[in-house]
């Protein structure tokens, strides 16, 4: 099972899940660091530190990567060390990304940035935060200042990752930072999050016109439990159409599903999307998709109403179980649907290079007396997934590149330290790095451009 030539191959991280040094070289607080000191907010009490301590140890994890053959390395930049507060560019929190991309370059690590995974100065958040259209134009401001340091060096530029749980989980559920239980701002968010992605594009275009810009989006395969059902059938598309074609269709389309406009009509979308949003919105040079799961649902019975949803407008919803295997984090294992969901891209929206930007799996990993950690289930999740993804190939998608997420163990957002993701096991009280043997596994995937000698 060998990949097409040139396929990239990436492990994935973001700067508030690895970074740590949340004080250090200029740093303001992030929406993140306020949502962390709330009382109950994230497992344990956990905080944005010491998280892996890669501020400080990065070379030490530039070389861990140049050892197991990393291609390419997708990292994001974290907004408050650019331009804290919101305000001024400082360029001490600069000077960190261009040790790391000149790292990477010097080490044939291809630097895959994104400017916005989650870390909002929460300077801005006081003013409104994404529920403020003013915040797209300041992302623009602050893409502006990354490209203007970094748009020499670096190909290719992703603008937001994962605006569905800024948005949504954000602004409606409050289970991510900053913890607000506002349906309507959070329809705001994302259309605010959805021009910012235009705006920041247009910023990456107008300072290296001959990079790419793309968008990262986690997608869900969203399948009705009883599809006799016209209630399940319901449910379903509109979990679908806030999940997925939110942001898919402004982006790859150039304008909103009409059928998704009209639910979310009495949150006030059609209030904030303006004259000519949907515009600048439109184009992207590819798609990155997250991976993790599908979603099979129901409608609950009337009565059982679960509130809020992270699904604004779908108050009756119910996960029922299909008896799949399950990850630390509680959710079902099912590569399958990837394969159709990457044909679905292909076929059914206009043509983008798609790269899996977010693939991985939690699981309680310990190291053994031996040193060693030994996790064969996260091998078999992977190489599941890889086989998904590459049947999906073979009926023609234009895969390019696929990140494992993540290299490091690292702050799982509302789980805090709990869940490990890696390929590396981190030791929190020593920072001690222990390659598992999924990075053995996953090193040789990347040499030999994948499962040889496998049918
Ligand atoms: C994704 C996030 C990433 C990580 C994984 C497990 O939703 O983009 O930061 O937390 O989930």
């Amino acid at each position: 099972m060998t990949f097409p030539e040139g396929f990239l191959w990436g492990v994935a991280t973001a700067a508030f899940q690895v970074e740590g040094s949340t004080t250090a070289d200029g740093r303001s607080p992030s929406i993140w660091d306020a949502f962390c000191e709330r009382e109950g907010a994230v497992a344990n009490g956990d905080t944005g530190d010491p998280a892996a301590d890669h501020y400080r140890r990065m070379p030490e994890d530039v070389a861990l990567m140049r050892e197991l053959g990393v291609g390419v390395y997708r990292f994001s930049v974290a907004w408050p060390r650019v331009r804290p507060d919101g305000g001024e560019v400082n360029p001490a929190g600069l000077d960190f990304y261009e040790r790391l991309v000149d790292s990477l370059l010097e080490a044939g690590i291809l630097p895959w940035p994104t400017l916005y995974h989650w870390d909002l100065p929460n300077a801005l958040e006081e003013r409104g935060g994404w529920a403020n259209r003013d915040t797209a134009y300041r992302f623009a401001d602050y893409a502006a200042a990354v490209l203007d340091r970094l748009g020499d060096r670096v190909r290719t530029w992703t603008t937001l990752n994962e605006p569905w749980c800024s948005a949504f989980l954000g602004y409606a559920t409050g289970r991510h930072a900053p913890g607000r239980t506002e349906p309507e701002s959070a329809v705001a968010a994302a259309h605010h999050l959805l021009l910012a992605h235009g705006l920041g594009a247009d910023a990456v275009r107008s300072s290296a016109s001959d990079s790419q810009v793309g968008i990262t989006l986690n997608l869900f395969p969203v399948s009705a439990a009883d599809p006799d059902s016209a209630e399940d059938r319901e449910v379903a598309r509109r979990v679908d159409g806030v999940q997925n074609r939110l942001f898919l269709d402004p982006v790859l389309r150039g304008r909103y599903p009409e059928d998704v406009f009209a639910d979310l009509e009495p949150f006030g979308l059609r209030d904030v999307v303006r004259e000519g949003d949907e515009d600048v919105i439109a184009g992207t040079d590819f798609l990155g998709v997250n991976y993790y799961r599908d979603l099979h649902v129901a409608a609950t019975p009337e009565g059982e109403v679960r509130r809020p949803s992270e699904w604004v407008g779908v108050e009756r919803v119910a996960f029922p179980k299909r008896g799949l295997p399950q990850t630390d984090s509680g959710w079902d294992v099912n590569a399958e649907p990837l394969t159709g969901l990457l044909v679905h891209l292909h076929t059914d929206y206009p043509r983008v290079p798609l790269y899996i930007t977010e693939n991985g799996v939690a699981y309680a990993d310990v190291v053994g007396a031996d040193g060693r950690v030994d996790d064969p289930d996260r091998i078999a999740f992977v190489e599941q997934h890889l086989r998904a993804a590459h049947r999906a190939i073979e009926q023609g998608v234009d895969l390019r590149g696929y990140f494992y997420w993540s290299l490091l163990d690292n702050f799982e957002w509302g789980e805090g330290y709990a869940k490990r993701f890696g390929l590396v096991h981190v030791d929190y009280g020593t920072q001690r790095r222990t390659p598992k043997a999924s990075a053995a596994w996953y090193s040789r995937v990347m040499a030999d451009n994948g499962l040889a000698g496998r049918e």
